[in-house]
């Protein structure tokens, strides 16, 4: 057998097979109503469109810089400010091939094998995959719904070890639904700085929140905790562009900069045409 340990020891994704699933039965006919992949119900909104048509129009069609033009980091710089309240410069920001491979690229930097990477479950399938894929070990927390599918600070501190490097946080939660409140997330902080843990705070949800819950950024709670996050996003689910490509991430320069070294030498740019 000629495939690597690295490629036997990683699963397919569900949500794609699922999805590809669902496609082959409408073809066939069937009624489906899928509930894989988390696509809006809504089509992208048509001045994104014509913003792309007027980029193909102008030649925007070519490479850019890998790891995302300057105007759109500094749009994120500015959203990151507005929406969630934390400062980045722009050369902490990265735009990438949608918000799954920030993720990848992220944890790709920050672990070595045999690091620790904690993890609440039920969880959106791909982190697991990528974890294992930094041949790091996936250290799975269970939530329950007693508690509203939240990880509490002494459910994380039970297991922390001398390897644990990185917790993956997602709020809004995908599946759950769950939101982190700021007394829970400070919580967590004081944990992340007592034991010199990174966060990979997944944010694609944020604007997928429902009744009176409140997304809050953790990257937002001290400039200390900042150093300690990597914020991801996207314009996938909040603006029903999925196919269009395009996530971000804000972090420590350092990181950010080892990030764009993974894409640099794998995807390069994320599409032109969707950066505009
Ligand atoms: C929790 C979560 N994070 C990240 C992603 C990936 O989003 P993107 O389309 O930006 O790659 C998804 C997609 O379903 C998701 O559910």
């Amino acid at each position: 057998m000629t495939i690597s340990e690295r490629v036997k020891n990683i699963n397919p994704s569900q949500t794609l097979t699922i999805t590809a699933q669902a496609l082959k039965m409408k073809r066939e006919g069937k009624k489906v109503i899928s509930f894989a992949a988390g696509e809006p119900n809504f089509d992208t909104p048509e001045n994104i469109k014509k913003e792309a048509i007027s980029a193909i129009n102008q030649g925007f069609t070519r490479y850019t810089a890998s790891s995302g033009i300057i105007e759109l980091k500094e749009a994120v710089v500015e959203k990151l400010k507005k929406d969630n309240k934390v400062e980045y410069k722009p050369s902490e920001i990265i735009i990438s091939n949608g918000a799954k491979q920030c993720l990848f690229n992220a944890i790709l930097t920050l672990c070595n094998p045999g690091d620790e990477v904690l993890l609440p479950i039920p969880c959106w399938v791909s982190y697991t995959e990528q974890i294992k894929f930094a041949q790091a070990v996936p250290i799975f927390i269970n939530t329950r719904q007693e508690e509203v599918f939240k990880l509490s600070a002494a459910q994380v501190e039970e297991k922390i070890t001398s390897r644990t490097k990185l917790l993956i946080l997602n709020s809004p939660n995908n599946p759950t639904g769950a939101v982190y409140e700021e007394e829970e997330l400070k919580k967590i902080t004081q944990l992340l700085l007592k034991y010199n843990i990174y966060c990979i705070c997944d944010e694609i949800y944020e604007k997928l929140v429902y009744d009176n819950a409140k997304h809050l950024s953790i990257a937002s709670l001290s400039d200390e905790i900042k150093e300690k996050i990597i914020t991801i996003n996207g314009v996938s689910k909040s603006y029903a562009m999925t196919g269009w490509r395009i996530g971000y991430a804000a972090g420590p320069e350092e990181v950010v900069s080892g990030m764009s070294k993974i894409q640099d030498h794998s995807t390069s740019n994320p599409n032109s045409i969707a950066q505009k």
